[in-house]
């Protein structure tokens, strides 16, 4: 009886594991970064039909961005073994041509890449100061949350959710930790008081929603990514620019918040 019960619960752990591991996903990254710093998107286990995007575009993978040889200075990743996908920031300041990255990689069911989406931010984006950026998210501290304390998919979620529809309803309660800072482009409302919520944002002055929400989401870490479609900042895209906000939670509180929003023309027109 014991002897069955055991092979059944091995049975279970090898369908489980055969899914997608942490590992897996981890190497994937390891990667995904050697290939960015190569140019060599070959670098990664490509499916033959893999499509791949920059600010919500398809591009040919071999004029896009990850076929430019980039210094890494700075990189902080999400493992989503549900999804069996990753999320990536890139901070790359020292390069000749300064960039943040954030790339959702998605594995299909044979582990190769089925897409690459990436946010290519640089000079006339939203607040954009890739030097600025590198300083903060290297001072920031996104530890694996003990077992035990941390968060369900569904508060990781729920608390990005609220974030995102508190822009225009101030009706919506936001899990705001305290402290909690915003790196926003390259400004960092902590910088006036680390020990504050200064996430909070004020409601903008038009009604819209944040549509087309694309998660990476990772307990262990405690983060979440939410790819989104933003209106009203851009002026020339009224019905949503390409932006991301990249989530660290504790305790069901918002710690964190890196945002990285496209824009068609310098400082999206503002
Ligand atoms: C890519 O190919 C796989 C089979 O190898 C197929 O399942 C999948 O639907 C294809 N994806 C697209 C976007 O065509
Ligand atoms: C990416 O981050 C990992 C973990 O912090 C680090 O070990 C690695 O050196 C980084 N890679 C680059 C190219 O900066
Ligand atoms: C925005 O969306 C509306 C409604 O779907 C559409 O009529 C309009 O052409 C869109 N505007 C732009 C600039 O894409």
């Amino acid at each position: 009886m014991v002897f069955s019960t055991l092979l059944v619960g091995a049975a279970l752990a090898s369908s489980v594991s055969a899914a997608c591991t942490r590992a897996q996903l981890q190497d994937l990254t390891v990667a995904y970064i050697k290939a960015q710093t190569s140019g060599d998107p070959k670098q990664l286990p490509l499916a033959a039909n893999v499509s791949y995007l920059e600010n919500d575009a398809m591009l040919d993978i071999s004029k896009g961005v990850l076929s430019q040889k980039v210094t890494v200075d700075f990189n902080r990743s999400l493992y989503d073994t549900t999804q069996c996908a990753t999320f990536t920031e890139l901070s790359a300041a020292t390069n000749s041509h300064p960039y943040v990255i954030d790339t959702r990689i998605l594995l299909n069911d044979e582990g190769k890449v089925a897409t690459v989406q990436s946010l290519v931010a640089d000079a006339g984006d939203w607040v954009f100061d890739a030097k600025s950026q590198l300083s903060w998210t290297q001072k920031e501290k996104w530890d694996t949350i003990p077992e035990g304390k941390r968060d369900t998919r569904a508060v990781l979620q729920a608390a990005g959710d609220l974030y995102l529809d508190s822009w225009t309803d101030s009706n919506v309660k936001v899990p705001y930790g305290t402290p909690c800072a915003r790196l926003e482009g390259g400004s960092y409302t902590g910088s006036s008081n680390a020990n504050a919520n200064t996430c909070k944002m004020p409601k903008f002055p038009e009604d819209f929603k944040i549509k087309n929400r694309r998660y990476i989401i990772d307990e262990e870490l405690g983060g979440l990514d939410i790819f989104n479609d933003f209106p009203f900042i851009d002026k020339q895209k009224p019905n949503g620019t390409a932006s991301g906000n990249f989530i660290r939670v504790e305790g069901g509180m918002i710690r964190y918040i890196h945002e990285t929003t496209i824009c068609t023309t310098k400082g999206c027109g503002r």
